[in-house]
């Protein structure tokens, strides 16, 4: 076998030495789609700033700890498993206790429960505690990365930033704009919606260390103007934040579509006449897309969202992966909370491959779509996803024997964990959630008296 020769040999004088924690725990990480790295007693090594420095064999880092490193914290978690904290590349905010309530489909259920839950949304007090429930569930589900949608209303996003900034998490967010065809508590001005969503972009995106980010948000084309449209194409390449939105989710919708814009050769062509698809575009479901519209979106390097639970409630359809794999478009995965009834991406990964009656996903490739694939999706992949040296420390402890006590850990692959995770796993495996190195803290975020389930 072939030695690989470092170009550089790192020296470490007494003055240099870097001060670290050493997490020891059997460890598993995504590299590709197909294949994951093991360590059986592996140490992750995290330095003072929440970076990763290495991830390895524990009797390596054993033999350097007090070499290599000044004040080397070892933090024992064997016994357990870390992995890459969880991405969720697609959910509502507003929605959380909307999850379970039958609608029909997409249209019906938007009308009938949906805009409803939004337009009460404006009330200040209302969307605080929402969003406190809602961090402290993603946090109890190991989600450390998260790009969320909240309604078109800017006081309450901006609450929901101040929360997402005390919660520790990841996170994109942006208020939604609705400029036609909405209801009317939540049918904006295009000017103000731009204006407001403007305005919160250049205070947040990029805050906390990069942590919290911002992505313009309209709705669908069913309920935005040409005009904002283009204005949002502008805005997005200006700041650098991000766009996301929802595309062809299902017939009815293109439909609708086709009715509302007419000169627009099909769904797709909204979106890139007006400089809305790149890199930093995130589309949600894109089930009923052309393949030259796949080929459009492949030439831009636009990002979709797999939502594979929300599609099984609503009815939806499938999203073509195999197609969308072809064309090689990047895609994550999203628990598209309300429409999809679970904040665990364990759920999102065991519905998409329910939901391809065609086509196995190995537990291995969801394992990646929910880590390092989620990050390729929301192009944060040099910071986060595995635990490649440099990347941000954002990761779980899990323990597998919260399945059944019966599991011992000793006794089973890597494949075999993967496969639990997804098939029966939920919140109850995740014992600690990490984001730059720092547990976050559950009980940072108070709401008197209420007890928060991770369901
Ligand atoms: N399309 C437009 N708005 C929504 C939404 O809130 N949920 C889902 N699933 N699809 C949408
Ligand atoms: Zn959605």
């Amino acid at each position: 076998m072939k030695k690989i020769r470092r170009k550089t040999k790192i020296k470490y004088s007494p003055i240099h030495k870097p001060k670290v924690t050493i997490y020891r725990s059997r460890i598993i990480h995504p590299v590709s789609p197909l294949q994951v790295e093991e360590f059986k007693d592996g140490a992750l090594v995290v330095d003072a700033g929440g970076k990763i420095v290495a991830c390895g064999d524990y009797a390596r880092y054993q033999k350097a700890n007090g070499v290599k490193y000044d004040q080397a914290k070892l933090v024992d978690k064997r016994g357990g498993i870390i992995i890459p904290g969880l991405i969720d590349c697609h959910l509502h905010l507003p929605q959380l206790d909307l999850r379970g309530k039958h609608g029909a489909t997409l249209l019906d259920w938007l009308k009938k429960y949906i805009f409803p839950a939004e337009t009460a949304f404006a009330n200040q007090r209302l969307a605080e505690d929402l969003s406190k429930r809602f961090f402290k569930k993603l946090i109890l589900n190991g989600t450390t990365t998260a790009a969320i949608y909240t309604t078109i209303h800017a006081k309450s996003t901006d609450h929901v930033f101040k929360i997402a900034k005390a919660s520790g998490v990841r996170v994109i967010i942006g208020k939604v704009m609705m400029d036609m065809y909405s209801p009317a508590g939540l049918q904006e001005n295009t000017h103000n919606s731009l204006k407001e969503s403007e305005a919160l972009c250049s205070k947040w995106h990029g805050s906390s260390g990069g942590r919290l980010m911002y992505a313009f948000t309209p709705r669908f084309a069913p309920t935005c103007s040409e005009e904002m449209w283009l204005e949002v194409g502008k805005l997005a390449r200006e700041s650098g934040a991000y766009i996301q939105t929802h595309i062809a989710e299902t017939k009815a919708e293109n439909e609708r579509v086709k009715e509302l814009f007419p000169d627009y050769k099909d769904y797709t062509e909204i979106y890139e006449e007006n400089d809305c698809l790149g890199p930093k575009t995130i589309l949600g479901h894109a089930i009923y897309l052309t393949d030259d519209e796949l080929r459009r979106l492949a030439k831009t390097k636009t990002k979709l969202v797999h939502c594979p639970t929300s599609n099984f409630f609503l009815k939806s359809g499938r999203m073509p992966v195999e197609l969308i794999e072809e064309h090689g478009i990047t895609y994550g995965l999203g628990t598209d909370v309300g429409a999809g009834t679970s904040m665990s991406l364990f759920t999102t990964m065991r519905h998409a491959d329910y939901v391809q009656p065609h086509l196995a996903v190995s537990p291995v490739k969801a394992f990646y779509l929910a880590t390092l694939g989620g990050a390729k999706a929301l192009s944060l992949d040099s910071s986060v996803g595995n635990f490649k040296a440099g990347k941000a420390a954002d990761f779980c402890t899990v323990d597998i024997s919260a399945i059944d006590p019966r599991y011992k850990l000793g006794e089973l692959s890597a494949d075999e964990i993967l496969s639990l995770l997804m098939y029966r796993g939920n919140g109850s495996v995740i014992k600690e959630t990490y984001v730059n190195g720092q547990r976050l803290d559950v009980d940072g975020l108070k709401i008197k008296g209420e007890k928060i389930s991770f369901i």
